[in-house]
């Protein structure tokens, strides 16, 4: 009985994982079709040219943190115009469901890890 018990606890943490998994893949997706489609063009129309900041040095340098990251977004600064519009009506947003800063967090996270 004991036993079972135990395999049992087993496997509901193995599911519970797993679906924690699929969600964190689920807004990875969601992260990278708003860095390609934003403003028709992505993102990196204009970040992955310099002189524009190059978001993935900033974040993983260090310069760029989250707070900063969604201040930018939410207000706009110099050149780089407000953004949370545009990200919210993007259809692949719009069916995942993610709120605001949840779309902001996956984001950060993406740009962190891009090669
Ligand atoms: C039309 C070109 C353009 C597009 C499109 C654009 N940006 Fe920008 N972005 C800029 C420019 C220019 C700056 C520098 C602004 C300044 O400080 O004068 C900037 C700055 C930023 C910063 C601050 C960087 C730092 O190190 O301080 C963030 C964060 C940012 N953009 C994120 C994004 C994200 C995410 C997207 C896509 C949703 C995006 N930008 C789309 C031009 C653009």
């Amino acid at each position: 009985m004991k036993k079972l018990l135990i395999a049992a606890t087993g496997l509901a943490l193995v599911a519970l994982s797993s679906q924690v998994f699929a969600e964190e893949a689920d807004s990875a997706d969601v992260a990278k079709k708003v860095y390609n489609q934003a403003f028709g063009r992505g993102c990196g129309a204009c970040h992955d040219v310099a002189p524009n900041p190059n978001l993935v040095k900033n974040i993983n340098e260090g310069t760029l943190d989250e707070k900063k990251f969604a201040e930018v977004l939410k207000e706009g600064r110099g050149g780089m115009p407000k953004a949370m519009a545009a990200i919210m009506s993007l259809p692949p947003v719009q069916k995942s469901g993610l709120k605001e800063e949840q779309v902001i967090d996956a984001l950060f996270k993406y740009l962190k890890h891009k090669k």
